[in-house]
């Protein structure tokens, strides 16, 4: 529900828990309050408290003194607010600064689509839009916010339109800000919790003391990176999974950001995140309007496990969409690692056959199909069949594996261009470049400059006639080198700053025809593994890869970072072959089925090679996937113990919504002698009810409060998984 109070001129939000408060001072929009939900709209107080800088109207001497003080809702850079901003521009003069005052707002049920742009979606909800103007230039500023009625968060985004008549250029848009007061976080000082990582070790949890000056992260890689995370959280130094506050942004977008929380003289915290300023600068003709992408915010005064459900909530119910948004995925088996570029029909169809009878249901035939490609250096723009390979091309094989009762899906990247390549010697041009420098290969390929409408229609129309040749159902969409050298000569010199975010938005135009010509494809994408695992992408593709990294004690640390925010059934993982391929690590097939359960499921091995055993194993795996899937998928996520922090031991649960269906998952990563029994208390169950846990009855108090006796096991890589029931 959304308020406005004209007496006080306060806006109020309010999501079922949380409420999201900001009022007029001067008709300069100022942040109140975010946290748990308050009844009341008379909070005026909160903002212009009499011993604190006075605005304008009351002490114009002291208006540069009043901006840098003032808790800004949508902070401007230049007339004297000196921390980080949100909003630059710079006009014709090449002058900077620029002033943004109230001038109307309007509440409506609902949310617009933002054109061109992933957004969270939903009837369900309410908006408001906020007008502001510069009187100088005649920029205004449309922040909208969302709440809806059913998940605590709040979404935010900004539209500028240049209502003037002279061009203006748009040099930084961010999209939210935030500020935290130094009482607010139970008195505690803060921290800082992000995300950063690598290639293969994607989203490890990182907290830093939110001390004095500015903690950022930011992507300038054309993605949102191994690298970093578009999220970004302040956190009282007390929180847990359970307890403490917490108050997270994450950035509905693919490409550049910044996230940026900055501790002022007055220990105040201000938080903000958008497009990264910098590779950024868009020209605004009189007229023209720029949409800046959408940052979703969600509090919660119960740790991070209770922002990582309202996360898991909102993407579930409003990002994912389409045809497989609530449906159970099949289990797939990919042949990257099973054969890297070393395949045929034959040989897919061996593992086909195999994959079958072990109750996998759909063949994936990854990178190596196209063109002369045998290796990682060729061919990327040349998509058509390697019928050397894959005589009669996907039809042939495409018939063969429905036959056996399987999907067929096949490896895509559509953004590359190979040097060597038919493609690339007719159109050297299409890769993003600059002016009289030779571009750098990475991975012995370019980036195809898609903000040229030649370039992705003709990408476009290649991969059509690809999927349309034969009944391929789901499409694995990688993208695979960071974008450098971007320019291009067909953008004035004035606009190209805009290449990145257009690169961007071409992306998202590409995946959205594709989902509208193909409406049942189930679209995973992958960027080197987790490079580009964000929730712009997700409103394209109900599933992610999650990283390179295949291995399971590694992919324990991997998906638990990436659980943080995203739900189980977007995350793209496999069981792969030991010794590891990445890690060189062997790990029970029992194990690396468990670790694999909490993602979407599938394997990525040479099946034909295992033994008989084995491959029982594997068809009880696919049964136990088939079993609880829907529990995984709908369920809400509990993190009880890290293997990331206390390298010893890590275990989730997921329970069911109605709290009578549990799943427990506890891997002893490491086995120590002379250990005694762990007791883990559980949670998310009825206290109330009784549930049965391996033939014994528990009240769900006792499992929660005094815990659930776990024995060591023997030996390395210990999994298991524990049902739990509640008794009728
Ligand atoms: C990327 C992906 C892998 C695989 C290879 C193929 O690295 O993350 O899963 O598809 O490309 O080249």
């Amino acid at each position: 529900m959304i308020q406005y109070d004209e007496t006080h001129q306060i806006f109020k939000l309010d999501t079922p828990h949380t409420s999201y408060i900001f009022g007029l001072a001067d008709n300069y929009p100022g942040h109140i309050y975010y946290g748990k939900k308050l009844g009341d709209t008379d909070l005026a107080w909160l903002l212009r408290a009499e011993d604190r800088p006075q605005p304008p109207s009351v002490l114009r001497r002291e208006k540069t003194s009043f901006f840098d003080f003032f808790p800004m809702e949508y902070p401007f850079e230049g007339v004297g607010d000196f921390r980080e901003c949100c909003i630059n521009i710079r006009t014709e003069d090449g002058q900077e600064g620029l002033e943004l005052t109230y001038q109307s707002h309007r509440i409506f049920r609902g949310k617009r689509v933002l054109p061109g742009l992933p957004s969270t979606q939903g009837e369900d909800s309410s908006t408001l839009e906020v007008e502001l103007l510069d009187k100088v230039t005649g920029l205004t500023v449309v922040l909208s916010y969302t709440v809806f009625d059913d998940t605590d968060a709040v979404a935010q985004s900004v539209r500028v339109r240049n209502g003037g008549e002279r061009p203006l250029f748009l040099t930084k848009v961010l999209s939210a800000c935030l500020h935290v007061e130094p009482d607010m976080g139970a008195g505690q000082e803060m921290e800082v919790l992000t995300l950063p990582g690598s290639w293969g070790r994607e989203r490890s949890m990182q907290r830093q003391k939110m001390g004095y000056g500015t903690v950022s992260a930011e992507s300038k890689r054309g993605v949102s990176s191994h690298q970093s995370h578009p999220f970004m959280a302040l956190v009282s130094k007390n929180c847990t999974q359970t307890v403490g506050e917490v108050y997270a942004m994450n950035f509905v977008y693919s490409g550049n950001f910044a996230a940026r929380a900055m501790k002022d003289q007055f220990d105040r915290i201000r938080m903000v995140m958008g497009i990264h300023p910098e590779r950024f600068c868009w020209k605004l003709a009189p007229g023209e309007e720029f949409q800046a992408p959408e940052v979703v915010l969600v509090y919660s005064d119960e740790g991070l496990g209770k922002m990582t459900r309202s996360f898991h909530d909102l993407y579930r119910k409003h990002l994912i969409r389409g045809y497989w948004k609530d449906r159970r995925r099949p289990v797939l088996i990919n042949n990257w690692e099973a054969t890297y570029f070393n395949f045929n029909t034959e040989k897919l169809l061996e593992i086909a056959r195999e994959a079958a009878k072990a109750g996998i249901e759909m063949l994936v035939v990854d990178d190596g199909w196209f063109g002369h490609r045998e290796m990682d250096d060729s061919s990327l723009g040349d998509w058509t069949v390697n019928e050397e390979k894959l005589p009669g091309g996907f039809r042939y094989l495409a018939d063969e594996v429905n036959r056996l009762g399987m999907k067929l899906g096949i490896w895509l990247e559509p953004e590359m261009i190979s040097e060597d390549s038919d493609l690339y010697r007719a159109h050297p041009d299409w890769a993003l470049q600059l002016k009289g420098r030779e571009p750098g290969q990475c991975r012995a390929q370019y980036v195809l400059d898609l903000s040229r409408q030649e370039v992705r229609a003709y990408i476009y129309d290649r991969i059509k006639e690809v999927l349309s040749s034969a009944n391929i159902e789901y499409v694995k969409w990688d993208m695979n080198r960071p974008l450098a050298d971007v320019g291009n000569a067909v953008l004035s010199p004035d606009q190209q700053g805009e290449i990145s975010h257009r690169y961007m938005l071409a992306v998202y135009e590409m995946q959205e025809r594709l989902l509208k010509d193909f409406p049942k494809l189930l679209l995973e994408n992958c960027s080197s593994g987790g490079g580009r695992f964000d929730p712009g992408i997700l409103y394209y593709s109900p599933q992610i890869w999650c990283s390179d990294d295949t291995d399971a004690v590694e992919r324990l640390a991997i998906q638990e970072g990436t659980q943080l925010l995203y739900p189980l059934s977007s995350i793209g993982a496999h069981v792969s072959a030991c010794p590891n391929h990445q890690t060189g690590r062997t790990v029970p097939l029992e194990m690396r089925g468990i670790a694999a359960l909490s993602g979407t499921f599938g394997y990525e091995l040479d099946i034909t090679r295992l033994s008989e055993d084995e491959k029982k194993q594997i068809l009880e795996q696919t049964k136990l996937c088939r079993q609880y899937s829907a529990l995984i998928r709908e369920g809400d996520y509990y993190r009880l113990e890290s293997w990331q922090r206390s390298h010893a031991f890590d275990s989730y649960m997921v329970v069911s919504k109605d709290r009578k269906e549990a799943l427990l998952t506890c891997v002893q990563v490491l086995s120590r002698p002379n250990r005694a029994s762990r007791r883990l208390r559980l949670q998310g169950l009825d206290p109330e009810a009784f549930y049965e846990i391996e033939g014994k009855s528990f009240q769900g108090a006792t499992l929660m409060y005094a815990g659930l006796l776990i024995p060591p096991a023997h030996g390395d890589f210990q999994a298991r998984l524990i049902p739990i029931r509640q008794m009728a």
